[in-house]
């Protein structure tokens, strides 16, 4: 399902609903000093009037977190195959007032509507591992970036959330595991962009998140599939597992991270 695209554009990011559950638990119980998106709008070598375009780019989350470090000028364009994440990502990015303009595309991250060599820094975030091919949007990216210019992933590895998929998996079978944790790792994007660009380095974003809400374990549990269809039993154990891991850890449910941004500069055109 996590690769099923007509499923992903109806169902799972319609709109910012799922999402905003997930989203939720990594904002407010992470344990780093800065959160992932700042770590990634710090890495990237922005410069004034910057045609940017972030591929996937859902409710437009990154731009409300990172618009402060932005130099002026910025022209945005947010594309996504989701028609209800591009309504919400265009006002939520435009309203930051940092932008000299923001449009949004509802397009297939494999066939970007958009000319060769469009845009100065071309960005994902936590997208192309939705791609049964990620690959063909790592080929169009490079098609889409000016020659010199950078490409900036952000993705997940195995072992991200840890802790979170072991419940899935005890309550779900095996279809409760995160293969999309496997499908586009950082080691991936780096591998898929080395030949096409200057330099290509990744850094890992260190973070534990410290759980200390049975309610918001669980609905991060159950906001994709098999999840989404869960009994209210199968819901019973969920909350169990992690009532059991807070009792023994201080009121606390740990789950690891495994994410990591990877930037590429000097990108040169297949
Ligand atoms: C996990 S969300 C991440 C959204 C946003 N980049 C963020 O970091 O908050 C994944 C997004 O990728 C989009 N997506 C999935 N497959 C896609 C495809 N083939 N083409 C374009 N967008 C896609 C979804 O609609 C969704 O908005």
């Amino acid at each position: 399902m996590d690769r099923d695209r007509d499923y992903l554009r109806r169902v799972q990011y319609r709109d910012a609903t799922e999402l905003a559950k997930r989203t939720k638990v990594h904002v407010a119980y992470r344990t780093a000093s800065m959160s992932g998106f700042s770590l990634f709008g710090s890495l990237v070598p922005w410069s004034a009037d910057d045609r940017v375009l972030d591929v996937g780019g859902g409710a437009g989350y990154l731009w409300e977190e990172i618009a402060g470090r932005l130099p002026d000028g910025v022209v945005l364009t947010t594309a996504d195959q989701s028609a209800g994440m591009v309504a919400e990502a265009v006002p939520r990015a435009s309203a930051t007032g940092r932008f000299r303009s923001v449009s949004g595309g509802v397009c297939d991250a494999a066939a970007l509507p958009f000319d060769d060599g469009a845009f100065d820094v071309v960005v994902s975030t936590y997208a192309l591992y939705h791609l049964p091919e990620p690959g063909r949007a790592v080929a169009e990216m490079l098609r889409v970036v000016r020659p010199g210019g950078t490409i900036a992933i952000m993705t997940n590895g195995d072992g991200h959330m840890r802790q979170v998929e072991d419940a899935r998996v005890a309550v779900f079978g095996p279809a409760g595991r995160y293969e999309i944790n496997r499908t586009f790792t950082p080691a991936m994007a780096t591998a898929a962009l080395v030949d096409h660009a200057d330099r290509v380095g990744w850094t890992r974003y260190d973070d534990e998140l410290h759980v200390t809400c049975v309610d918001d374990a669980v609905a991060f549990m159950t906001s994709s599939p098999p999840g989404t269809e869960a009994t209210a039993a199968q819901i019973d154990e969920l909350r169990s597992i992690v009532r059991s891991a807070m009792d023994r850890d201080g009121e606390i449910f740990r789950v690891d991270k495994h994410t990591g941004c990877v930037i590429a500069t000097g990108c040169r055109r297949r």
